[in-house]
């Protein structure tokens, strides 16, 4: 088995990590990723207060005696959720390892570092990765354009973001964005990093908490059917192409403001009707590239066995029988 430095300082078996997913980061998904011996992320926003954070890192614990994290996205917000709470709730229930994503972790990091957790920090540019590391995070995600969610304005790919990265990275570095297979791992360790860090892919598993539609939907869809909305407004989501996602980006892009697509972007709507009622053309929803590289449900123990049991084959067979 595929095992690197990653493993060693984050606790885990494999060098595979599920980053934090809003609506779908919980603990069904978590615990799974865990008991798989990967690296899950609940995701602290997806639960209304901080209290529920506790219930479900509770609720988590209860699934899997295996380390798991907890994500914490602090994005721009006319009405910020209570982040210092959220984080106090982290440190306070003992989870080792957080995921920081979003903004810079300076404000928090003496809090988590004082409490012993670990702090994987997630960004989408090699300066900011390099400033993470100057901070004393533990460890680097590093996502590339490919990603679902938030890709940031460079629109770097990980062909490049990757090796660019891993040159000035000297802590663990975990490559995120378009992965989803055996090859993706060995590319990623090829590139210079320690591992990968998959959104879209964990979506389409059986414990993912979200409708079968959803799922299905990933199967079909090809490594085109995304959209990059919010581009004009300097702060950029991949998601998934449907009506919704179309007519938001041709409203922005004709001059439309925030306020003329609040309705169809708002973050209940997508939950309630495409995730949970399966309504795949009823409101936005993240997905990736890797869409174009997803061609089955399957439970998430068998997805990470397959990628690690995949990535040693592809080692030390396809790849060795071409050297020397
Ligand atoms: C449905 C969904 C929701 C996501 N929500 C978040 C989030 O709340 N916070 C975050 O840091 N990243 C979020 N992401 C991004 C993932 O953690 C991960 O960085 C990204 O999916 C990696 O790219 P991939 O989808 O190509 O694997 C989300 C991704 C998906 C697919």
């Amino acid at each position: 088995m595929v095992r690197t430095r990653f493993c060693d300082v984050f606790g885990v078996d494999h060098p595979i990590v599920q980053g934090g997913m809003q609506w779908v980061g919980t603990a069904e998904l978590v615990s799974a990723v865990a008991n798989a011996g990967a690296l899950g992320f609940l995701t602290a926003l997806t639960q209304p207060t901080p209290e529920d954070l506790a219930k479900e890192i509770a609720r988590c614990r209860e699934m899997t005696d295996k380390p798991f994290g907890v994500n914490l996205t602090i994005l721009p917000s006319i009405n910020p959720p209570p982040y210092a709470e959220y984080r106090d709730v982290i440190v306070e229930s003992g989870v080792p390892v957080v995921e920081t994503a979003g903004f810079n972790p300076a404000e928090h990091l003496p809090t988590f570092q004082g409490g012993g957790v670990k702090v994987l920090h997630k960004c989408t540019s090699v300066r900011h990765a390099v400033k993470a590391q100057e901070l004393g995070v533990d460890g680097i995600s590093i996502d590339g354009f490919e990603c679902a969610g938030h890709p940031g304005e460079d629109d770097i790919p990980g062909l490049v973001l990757i090796p660019a990265a891993a040159d000035r990275v000297t802590i663990p570095m975990v490559a995120s964005g378009g992965f989803g297979d055996a090859r993706g791992l060995v590319a990623a360790l090829a590139l210079g990093a320690d591992g990968i860090n998959m959104g879209t892919r964990f979506v389409a598993t059986q414990e993912a908490p979200v409708h079968e539609n959803v799922k299905r939907a990933m199967v079909d869809n090809s490594e085109r059917d995304t959209e990059l909305i919010f581009r004009p407004l300097r702060n950029t989501a991949r998601v998934a192409s449907n009506t919704v996602s179309r007519e938001v980006v041709s409203i922005l892009d004709g001059g439309g403001e925030f306020e003329d697509v609040r309705e169809l972007v708002a973050g209940n709507r997508g939950r309630t009707r495409v995730l949970e009622q399966g309504d795949t053309d009823g409101g936005i929803w993240s997905a990736g590239l890797v869409q174009g590289l997803i061609q089955d449900v399957p439970t998430v123990a068998e997805l990470v066995s397959r990628i690690a049991g995949g990535a040693d084959e592809l080692i030390n067979r396809r790849l060795a029988g071409l050297a020397g």
